[in-house]
């Protein structure tokens, strides 16, 4: 069998699970790799033994018409322009959260993919998540009634990365569009993908430059020249309304004066609640017992999501079958953060 030729733009840190996707994935050969910067690009290059490397993205596009798809694994700013291009040239395009800067952009993907006739995935990786399937599962089989609330909270305590992430002319914007993200989705995806139909929101930017420091380790890829910019906020608050009648509240830092990191979603139904915190649990109550269900091996995020994201994107392409995060959806959650932004802007509520 022809195998699928895949190129990755952008090889820093997270390509790497891209990469070992594409590996693991026997329909894939990983073909070529791109990143303006030269240093990472010859590294990432030894380091998979692979030889076409391209320091632009549009010169790899024209100079390898065989190329099939790509990983778009840039800073953000960098998505649109550059899966925009590749859709232009007949690749299918797998990008990475969050979908773009801002809805424009990710609209103007979407188009592109439409007109071209490409499939154009969005890295929501939270939703193939054993806990993810578990609450689908739940949902599907009634259990949780009619959702009605959620709570979902990405908190760091000391941990912006800095770099890039808070510059916000390559970021477009702080924990909110970095962390966020994946718990405003996760709550999407578990509650059947709600359209958002309002938006209050609330961001800071209170903190010492001090705070940029990631006490996790994370160190960003190298190609940083502007390590010691910050505009982005330190923390973003939210309340969410989606069409059927669901609200959803959201916290996120990079940076707050609290006791601890804590990732939490919380989602309650007439039914019964589920709480992911890393674990997933189900809560209802049971002929007037109050009942709590854990389940027997771990469900909690461990890493393994990432092949099953890229399986998903190659399958697509092959067989046809659906995204599991498709570019509306990514669409919808630039929607939620556009209107985040301008809602602490205007100190209103904005209505989508
Ligand atoms: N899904 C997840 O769990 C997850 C985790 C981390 C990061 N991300 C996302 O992945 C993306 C990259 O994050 P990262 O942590 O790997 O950052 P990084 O800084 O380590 O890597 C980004 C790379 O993109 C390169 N680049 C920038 N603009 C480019 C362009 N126009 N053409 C080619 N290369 C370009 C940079 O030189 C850098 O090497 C971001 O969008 C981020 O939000 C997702």
């Amino acid at each position: 069998m022809k195998k699928l030729k895949v190129g990755v733009i952008g090889v820093g840190n997270i390509s790497s699970t891209h990469i070992e996707g594409y590996l693991q994935n026997p329909a894939c050969e990983l073909y070529a790799f791109c990143d303006i910067n030269p240093a990472t690009l010859k590294e990432k290059g030894e380091k998979y033994g692979v030889t076409r490397l391209y320091e632009s993205c549009d010169r790899m596009l024209a100079e390898l018409p065989e190329l099939d798809a790509v990983s778009v694994c840039t800073w953000n700013n960098a998505h649109a322009p550059c899966t925009i291009a590749a859709l232009n040239a007949g690749k299918h395009v797998f990008c990475e959260k969050p979908m773009a800067m801002n809805a424009t952009e990710a609209e103007k993907m979407r188009a592109a993919a439409e007109k071209a006739g490409k499939v154009l995935g969005v890295g929501f990786v939270r939703r193939f998540g054993n806990d993810a399937d578990l609450a689908r599962a739940l949902v599907e089989d009634g259990k949780m009634g009619e959702i009605y609330y959620a709570k979902a909270n990405y908190i760091r305590r000391h941990g912006n990365p800095g770099g890039w992430f808070s510059d916000k002319s390559r970021s477009g914007g702080g924990p909110l569009i970095d962390l966020g993200v994946h718990v405003i989705d996760l709550v999407r995806y578990i509650a059947g993908n709600p359209k958002p139909v309002s938006v209050y929101g609330a961001t800071f930017r209170k903190l010492d430059r001090s705070m940029i420091k990631d006490t996790r380790g994370y160190v960003v890829t190298g190609s940083d020249i502007r390590k010691d910019v910050c505009d982005v906020e330190d923390l973003a608050a939210a309340m969410i309304r989606f069409e059927n009648g669901c609200v959803l509240t959201v916290e996120t830092s990079y940076s707050l004066n609290t006791d601890r990191d804590t990732g939490r979603v919380e989602i309650f139904g007439t039914k019964g609640g589920i709480i992911i915190d890393p674990d997933l649990s189900f809560h209802s109550v049971l002929e007037d017992r109050m009942t709590d269900v854990t389940f027997p091996s771990s469900t909690a995020f461990n890493g393994t999501e990432y092949a099953k994201e890229i399986d998903n994107f190659v399958s697509a392409i092959l067989h046809g079958t659906p995204l599991r995060a498709p570019a509306e959806d990514g669409i919808q959650l630039m929607r939620i953060l556009d209107a985040v932004y301008e809602s602490a802007r205007t100190q209103s509520e904005v209505k989508l």
